[in-house]
């Protein structure tokens, strides 16, 4: 899987993405990544990439032609490319995008800067993304956070095969809690159950911290769903308490 970042800043994405889990994935060829700097397709002496914007306000916005043509030159060396916009506006980016995205070939991430990109360069991509409710100076932390969510789900990025499917989301439930040596901190002892070596006790527990911590903070990720034998249990000994 390769990504193309297309961006005025190619140093911001590509330096982040050589530590951890991230670095290795990159270094073993678990995904590939090719930072496109959209001021190399921007014409005139100036190399100019922005203007001010018609009809007058703050800030400026990203000319259409440099980002086009950055797009029509990748198009040309990868036919079946899939390309995403980065914006505020986009539909929000989730566990479930990222499944499909790690199934790709190749992916574009257009980064978008100062005020956004003129609008008619949305008829030349795929689908618009925004990773949240809040605004970002531009798209390329954007690009960081899909490319680190997508990359885990490649099959050899993780250590373990497991650990991606243990996580948050994968099983529609939050994290369980996690304790290291050691068994105890500042008068707080570990729970006595994962010292106990009994396997089944231990998964029981954590499964049950993990529903109840998503009923309690995160009711919504429970909507709709097919509550298991044990979830179900879960709460009606927690009605017997209330
Ligand atoms: Cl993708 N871009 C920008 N500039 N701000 C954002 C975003 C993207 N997603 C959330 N906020």
């Amino acid at each position: 899987m390769t990504f193309y970042v297309l961006t005025l800043f190619p140093e911001m994405v590509k330096s982040p993405l050589r530590y951890s889990i991230l670095g290795r994935a990159l270094e073993k060829g678990i995904f590939c990544l090719e930072t496109i700097n959209i001021r190399d397709f921007a014409i005139g002496k100036h190399k100019i990439v922005d203007d001010y914007p018609y009809g007058g306000g703050e800030g400026l916005v990203m000319k259409p032609e440099p980002i086009i043509s950055a797009i029509k030159s990748l198009i040309i060396r990868e036919p079946r490319l899939w390309i995403v916009l980065l914006t505020p506006d986009g539909i929000t980016f989730t566990h479930k995008a990222a499944i499909r995205f790690s199934k790709m070939k190749a992916i574009a991430l257009i980064c978008g800067r100062y005020e956004g990109v003129d609008e008619r360069v949305r008829a030349y991509v795929n689908e618009e993304v925004s990773i949240g409710d809040y605004i970002l100076s531009g798209g390329e932390t954007a690009a960081l956070v899909i490319i680190d969510a997508v990359v885990r789900l490649i099959p050899g990025a993780l250590h373990s095969p497991f650990s991606a499917q243990e996580e948050s989301f994968c099983k529609g439930l939050l994290e369980y809690p996690h304790f290291t040596r050691p068994s105890e901190f500042n008068g707080k002892k570990v729970p006595e159950v994962l010292l106990s070596g009994n396997h089944e006790s231990i998964r029981r527990w954590r499964y049950k911290e993990a529903f109840l911590r998503t009923w309690v903070r995160r009711p919504e990720l429970l909507n709709g769903r097919e509550l298991t034998i044990e979830e179900r249990k879960l709460l009606e000994d927690l009605r017997d308490v209330c």
